[in-house]
């Protein structure tokens, strides 16, 4: 088996983002020796029952996501716990084909095959672990006001919808895919709204999310980053059921059938 180098996954990058990437993915490559090194280590003390379990799978996305995919203290990995499994599949499927980038994780996932990343997307839906510290960033009162009020009421001169509409009154998500929103840090967000705009993140078409991102202001972005890493977990961490009458309008991830 021939490892695939990571300028494979560049060459689809556009070139604007292209020289930032690259210092981004040196700190990524020294994070990824790091992992590995430890899940190596963790292989070497055999805790499980079975050890081709899924627990022992996982092992390798634990030092990065948590044991039960919390999420760690590095700001930048985000929690995957509970997320919708649909959500979850599609984006390890995402970074296996590099319509999204993050090298280590489209070097992990390279040659599994389907119904594994099922396996593992199914795994990580169904642990419902507490949220991590949050990690707040200071922020203006009136720049949280404007995200408490796209988040909730979105604004209709410039035609962005209420996020809640789609990612669920709680903001846990919608089954089967939209992810939660809540339990994210602040630099996670703003990453992923602005690899929407710059084309570095593509869902499933329509791009419901590249539409909405291309609407944001930069200012927008940081504004919902702010008010949506203040929020408290609610008691009720799971995603809602699918609701298409109420999402304004169709996302590919989300099913009409
Ligand atoms: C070296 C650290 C690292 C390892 C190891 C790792 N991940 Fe990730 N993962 C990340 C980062 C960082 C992101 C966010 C990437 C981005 O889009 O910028 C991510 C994103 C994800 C996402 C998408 C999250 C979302 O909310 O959209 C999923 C799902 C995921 N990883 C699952 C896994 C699985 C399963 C494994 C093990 C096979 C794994 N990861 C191993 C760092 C890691
Ligand atoms: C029309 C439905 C819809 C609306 C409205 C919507 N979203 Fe989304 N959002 C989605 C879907 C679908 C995804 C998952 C896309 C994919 O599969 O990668 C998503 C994903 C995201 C993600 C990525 C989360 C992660 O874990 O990586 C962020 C961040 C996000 N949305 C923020 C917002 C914000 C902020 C708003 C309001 C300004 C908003 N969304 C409004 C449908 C929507």
């Amino acid at each position: 088996m021939i490892a695939p180098s990571f300028e494979d996954f560049e060459e689809h990058r556009p070139a604007a983002t292209r020289s930032a990437a690259n210092v981004l993915l040196l700190l990524i490559l020294v994070t990824f020796t790091f992992a590995t090194a430890s899940a190596q280590q963790q292989d070497t003390i055999p805790t499980f029952d079975q050890l081709d379990s899924i627990e022992a799978r996982v092992q390798g996305c634990v030092t990065c996501h948590g044991q039960r995919g919390q999420g760690t203290d590095n700001g930048y990995f985000p929690r995957i716990a509970g997320k919708p499994a649909g959500y979850l599949y599609n984006q390890l499927v995402a970074f296996r084909n590099g319509t999204r980038h993050y090298s280590p994780m489209n070097y992990l996932v390279a040659y599994l095959p389907e119904n594994y990343l099922r396996e593992i997307a199914e795994y990580f839906a169904k642990e419902q672990p507490p949220f991590a510290a949050q990690a707040i960033t200071p922020a203006e009162p009136s720049v949280i006001a404007r995200g408490q009020q796209l988040v909730r009421n979105g604004d209709a001169d410039k035609v962005i919808p209420a996020c809640i509409t789609c990612h669920g009154e709680r903001l846990t998500g919608m089954e089967p895919g939209i992810p939660g929103l809540v339990g994210l840090r602040p630099t996670y967000i703003i990453a992923q709204l602005t690899r929407w705009q710059v084309g570095d993140r593509h869902a499933i078409e329509p791009d419901c999310m590249k539409r909405i991102a291309n609407r944001l202001s930069n200012e927008d972005v940081v504004a919902v980053a702010a008010w949506l890493s203040r929020q408290e977990a609610p008691q009720d961490l799971s995603p809602e059921s699918s609701n298409l009458i109420r999402m304004p309008f169709a996302c590919g991830s989300q099913p009409r059938t």
